[in-house]
């Protein structure tokens, strides 16, 4: 037994060469092949379909088009039938016997190789035709025992590729007479598992996927193989590289996750490479001729930074006449921004619509409208879907996403430091997430391009014709147990229309929505936990990442340091959430918000603690005071214990001044909260040892100095308008 099996590998390994050294003679030439495919519809996957072709150089014969699709949707029943009349009538004009007909379906198959590859992989099959193989038998599983045994591999034919001589092709159908929506699967079962039949037509299958891949009941089996600059999928099972990929059944998302790559669409050497005909340049085009696009911006529940993000919608690149509005402004907390935006802006926009709390409209009914808002207008060519906790950092955006010319495009955008993003990769059997293998790769962006992936949120571009094509139906975003974003997306993929998400460019991130508390006048001064990138750039000078980098420091007076620390908009909504507050201390000596309940150098102040912001305070001091302190004070590290930290209120008529004193403190912080000449006049700090003044305070800017001994100081008298100084007094 051991032997024959040795003797029979022997002899296989014998065929293999014959073939390749005598077969190279009589291979059958590439033009003899032509590919059949039947496509009533150009969905996006037979577009791919093609593309994979077209690379291949293979030729390619559509039937069907135009056409009303009759042969069922193949997910709830059989069906197909319409595939074998279309065949079977294209086959009857065709005279040239040598001709290899190779017929496949086209929506959810990519090829991976040549024809040259593929004719010779027929060949060495040694038959008239080649079936594709199934590991799974459908539709009729009684028919199971009448397959002949394989010594390897799939013992199942699939209807949806196989290849052989046109002569044997065309006797194999002759006989069809079924309807549209019989089964073309059962068709071919029968002819095949007929020993008269399969003998006379001279059929076999491809056991092994030598040829074809279907890649249902298989998908552990194949797996992408990156090898000189190319990819190709490789059955890990039968160790073949397959010629024709097919995601048939249901194995949609896994032939899109493939045809990311497949052929050659990605690979290591030369990263992503898309067709160039198939783009959209806008450089081309006059302003005036902008694609006309849909805004539609959704607030629905309370979020940080609202006010950034209108701030970042205005300097979107974009002509503002090709842009119209449609506002969601489900949450009251931000009506009053909403409403300022479009006081000072909504006229420079071609039209504004705004949904606000008082309809009462759902997350789903908007989106539905907002859609409709571009599916009903004739001139509309995109809607660009935009949720408010999205921070859009690249103000080409939206260019770059329409010239990726693309059905449904996102931009990828990540929660900053996490591997959460606005897409995923891959689909959990109930639908829900799932990693693709490639999902951290394409996040952390060690793969760049542009990929076909199950679901977008947040943030994308819908092309207004496919709106008014494959996604007509109104309630796109409405569904009895999913959520809005959920509901679109399995529309989309329902649709069998592609969603991709572009990693090409940095595009932004997202916000953290969650404990955002809502009972402060500026409620995003408490998101330095939350949203500290965010917080950061709203709070932070502009230009204290550059001082600390080129210590940029200044010296007023000796070992007092003096930089940038606040933006203009912390220091005003410090102040205004002070005086918002308004409980300033009477500027006495007794005080019960400290300990000992006595003051030495009373101030009228508000303490941090009185507005909950002695948390979020320390952070701050840790993450950009202590960092100057370490620079400034070599080998003194700080914790930033603060007993006291507070804003003082300066005014001729309150008190303008503070005599002579030493801080409670190892060393001290007071930052300018507003603008001398502008808020006040006078003002200003005066060390008496060095009799060494800082008269001309800068708004935002601290000044930093060690509290006790040497630095005895006084408060020089503001003369007119309020001078407000948020002063810590640090320990170690
Ligand atoms: C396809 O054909 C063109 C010209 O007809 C040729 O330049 C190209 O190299 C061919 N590509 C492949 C992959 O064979
Ligand atoms: C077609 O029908 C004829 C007549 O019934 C039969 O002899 C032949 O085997 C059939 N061919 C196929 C491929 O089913
Ligand atoms: C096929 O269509 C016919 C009507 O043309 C219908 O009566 C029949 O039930 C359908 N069969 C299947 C399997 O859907
Ligand atoms: C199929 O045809 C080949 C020649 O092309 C032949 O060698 C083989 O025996 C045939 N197989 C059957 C089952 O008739
Ligand atoms: C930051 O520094 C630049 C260059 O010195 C200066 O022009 C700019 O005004 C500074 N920004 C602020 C807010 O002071």
């Amino acid at each position: 037994m051991r032997q024959w099996t040795f003797l029979s590998f022997a002899v296989i390994f014998l065929c293999e060469l014959f073939s390749l050294t005598n077969g190279a003679e009589q291979r059958i030439p590439e033009e003899k092949l032509l590919v059949l495919t039947v496509a009533t519809k150009e969905t996006d996957g037979f577009r791919r379909f093609l593309r994979s072709a077209k690379h291949f150089n293979y030729t390619v014969k559509v039937l069907g088009r135009g056409q009303k699709w009759k042969g069922g949707d193949y997910m709830t029943s059989p069906g197909g039938g319409q595939k074998v009349s279309l065949l079977k009538a294209a086959l009857e004009g065709m005279k040239t016997k040598d001709k290899i007909i190779l017929f496949i379906d086209s929506y959810d198959v990519v090829f991976a190789s040549g024809p040259k590859e593929l004719l010779k992989k027929f060949q060495q099959a040694r038959h008239k035709v080649v079936f594709s193989s199934e590991s799974l038998i459908w539709p009729d599983r009684h028919l199971e025992d009448k397959h002949p045994h394989v010594r390897e591999g799939n013992r199942f034919i699939g209807a949806g590729g196989f290849i052989g001589f046109l002569p044997n092709i065309k006797e194999m159908v002759s006989n069809w007479t079924g309807k549209d929506n019989d089964s073309d699967q059962l068709f071919f079962t029968k002819i095949y598992i007929d020993p008269a039949k399969r003998k006379s037509i001279n059929i076999t299958v491809d056991t092994k996927c030598r040829l074809f891949q279907n890649l249902h009941g298989a998908l552990d089996e194949v797996v992408l193989k990156f090898e000189d600059g190319r990819v190709r999928a490789r059955n890990v099972l039968y160790d073949t590289l397959p010629v024709v990929i097919h995601g048939n059944g249901p194995t949609k998302l896994q032939i899109n996750y493939l045809g990311n790559y497949i052929p050659n669409t990605w690979t290591f050497e030369t990263g992503y490479t898309p067709c160039q005909e198939d783009l959209r340049p806008l450089t081309a085009l006059k302003e005036s001729e902008y694609p006309v696009v849909v805004i539609g911006i959704f607030i629905q529940q309370p979020t940080p930074f609202v006010s950034v993000f209108f701030e970042r919608l205005l300097k979107l690149q974009y002509p503002k006449d090709r842009l119209k509005l449609f506002i969601h402004s489900q949450d009251v907390h931000h009506v009053a921004q909403v409403t300022s935006f479009l006081k000072d802006h909504g006229r420079l926009y071609q039209e504004v619509k705004v949904i606000g709390p008082q309809e009462e409209m759902d997350g789903a009914a908007a989106r539905n409208l907002g859609f409709d808002m571009c599916r009903q207008d004739k001139d509309c060519d995109y809607v660009f879907s935009l949720d408010i906790e999205v921070v859009l950092k690249n103000d080409n955006a939206l260019k770059i996403l329409i010239e990726q010319n693309l059905p449904i495009v996102a931009p990828m955008i990540t929660r900053a430091g996490r591997l959460w993003s606005n897409f995923w990769g891959a689909l959990s059997a109930e639908g829900y997430y799932a990693r693709s293998e490639d999902y951290v790769d394409i996040v952390q962006g060690r793969r760049v391009g542009v990929w076909n992936i199950p679901y977008v949120a947040n943030v994308y571009l819908v092309k207004a014709s496919v709106l008014r094509s494959e996604l007509t139906d109104y309630e796109l975003f409405t569904s009895q147990i999913l959520d809005a974003d959920m509901a679109f997306c399995h529309s989309i993929r329902s649709k069998g229309v592609f969603m991709f998400v572009n990693n090409m460019h940095t595009f932004g991130r997202i916000l953290s929505t969650d404990n955002y508390q809502t009972g402060h006048l500026h409620n995003d001064l408490w998101q330095i936990f939350e949203n500290p990138m965010d917080w950061q750039e709203r709070y932070i000078h502009e230009n204290y990442t550059r001082m600390m980098k080129e210590k940029l420091v200044e010296t007023p007076c000796p070992d007092v340091y003096w930089f940038p620390i606040f933006s203009d908009v912390a220091c005003n909504h410090v102040v205004e959430e002070m005086e918002h507050f308004g409980k300033w201390s009477g500027g006495g000596n007794v005080d019960t918000r400290i300990q000992g309940g006595y003051e030495n150098v009373p101030t009228v102040d508000i303490h941090m603690n009185q507005i909950n912001f002695e948390k979020e305070w320390h952070k701050f001091l840790l993450e950009f005071i202590a960092p100057v302190t370490e620079k400034m004070y070599p080998g003194y590290y700080t914790k930033c214990s603060t007993p006291l930290n507070f804003v003082v209120r300066y005014k001729p008529d309150e008190q303008p001044l503070l005599l002579p004193h030493h801080d409670a403190s190892t060393f001290t912080i007071n930052i300018a909260l507003n603008s001398k000449d502008v808020d006040y006049q006078g003002g200003g700090c005066r060390f008496l040892r060095y009799d060494c003044s800082i008269s001309a305070p800068r708004k935002g800017w601290a000044l930093m100095h060690p509290g006790r001994l040497t630095h005895y100081h006084e408060g020089l008298p503001t003369t007119a308008g309020v001078r407000y100084i948020a002063v810590s007094f640090v320990d170690p």
